[in-house]
């Protein structure tokens, strides 16, 4: 009797350690809502590092997308640190995302400063030997630039895709954030300057950048939601200045990604963080103006 009290307990004890895996630890609800032909993805930046964490939150993305099925991810840049060989390619982004592109996933990169541009050409980042480039998911347009330059030939790209683009909404990912409130880099003026007036001009609703290793949610800027998407592989704890005006909502503290779901109108974001709580999540509505221009 009593060894079988004492069996028990070691199997309850092995329960108890297998459940509590970090993982499936404080898994959050979903606050996606899940409509019927939604587009839905994954947004992350500063990944590849290879390292523990970025393990461990390749892992929890694997079980958000048991719950939150979405079709493929992008990647705002900082794909890969330090050598960019074969074997690099598999451990700081394969090996890491396995479960993921197991499932179908897509992963669309961008270039951050520490990316070679033969990244390019690298097929598991669907750029099609492009640093930028232009995809569309049913009425959504992405568009994914290289801000380690903005000469003129990027812009007119730009400045003529947009000008011909009648997708209900526009979405651009890059590196370097227009604006941050980051202590390290803080914003990239430069690269604000030469692309708010297209996204202004063309109405790009919505942008994802990485660089700094932080979660940032950015007040709207002339109509433009801002979100930094930057802790995929390391964190900068208290990275986010305090007294920023800037900061709608900023998460220093952890690891994190963001999950986005698009429905008709309304686009849903749900962030995570690695211990697997939700840091922030939210819905940003098309505004009338574009809403009527779509309509017509
Ligand atoms: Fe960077």
């Amino acid at each position: 009797m009593k060894s079988q009290s004492k069996f028990l307990s070691i199997v309850s004890l092995i329960f108890f350690l297998l459940s509590s895996s970090p993982a499936q630890a404080q898994m959050s609800e979903i606050t996606l809502p899940l409509k019927d032909g939604s587009v839905r993805f994954l947004a992350v930046g500063d990944t590849g590092r290879g390292n523990d964490d970025q393990y461990e939150l390749g892992r929890v993305m694997a079980e958000y997308h048991k719950k939150f099925p979405f079709e493929f991810a992008i990647l705002t840049g900082d794909n890969i640190y330090g050598k960019e060989k074969a074997r690099d390619m598999k451990e700081k982004f394969e090996d890491v995302y396995r479960p993921l592109l197991d499932q179908g996933v897509k992963f669309y990169a961008s270039l951050g400063n520490h990316d070679e541009s033969n990244q390019r050409f690298y097929e598991l980042f669907n750029m099609n030997g492009n640093e930028y480039f232009n995809f569309k998911k049913d009425c959504v347009s992405f568009y994914s630039l290289n801000s380690n330059y903005m000469d003129r030939r990027q812009l007119e790209w730009l400045n003529n895709t947009l000008a011909t683009d009648d997708s209900k909404w526009k979405i651009a990912f890059f590196h370097h954030p227009p604006y941050s409130s980051g202590k390290r880099h803080g914003s990239s003026e430069d690269i604000r300057e030469a692309l708010e007036p297209i996204f202004v001009k063309y109405g790009v609703n919505v942008v994802f950048t990485g660089h700094e290793h932080f979660y940032e949610r950015i007040k709207p800027q002339k109509g433009i939601f801002y979100f930094i998407t930057g802790a995929g592989g390391k964190i900068r704890s208290g990275g986010i200045k305090k007294d920023s005006d800037f900061t709608a909502k900023g998460f220093d503290t952890d690891l994190s990604f963001m999950l986005v779901e698009i429905a008709g109108d309304e686009m849903f974001f749900q962030v995570i963080a690695k211990s697997g709580a939700t840091v922030d999540s939210g819905k940003i509505a098309l505004p009338q103006k574009a809403l009527t221009k779509a309509a017509k």
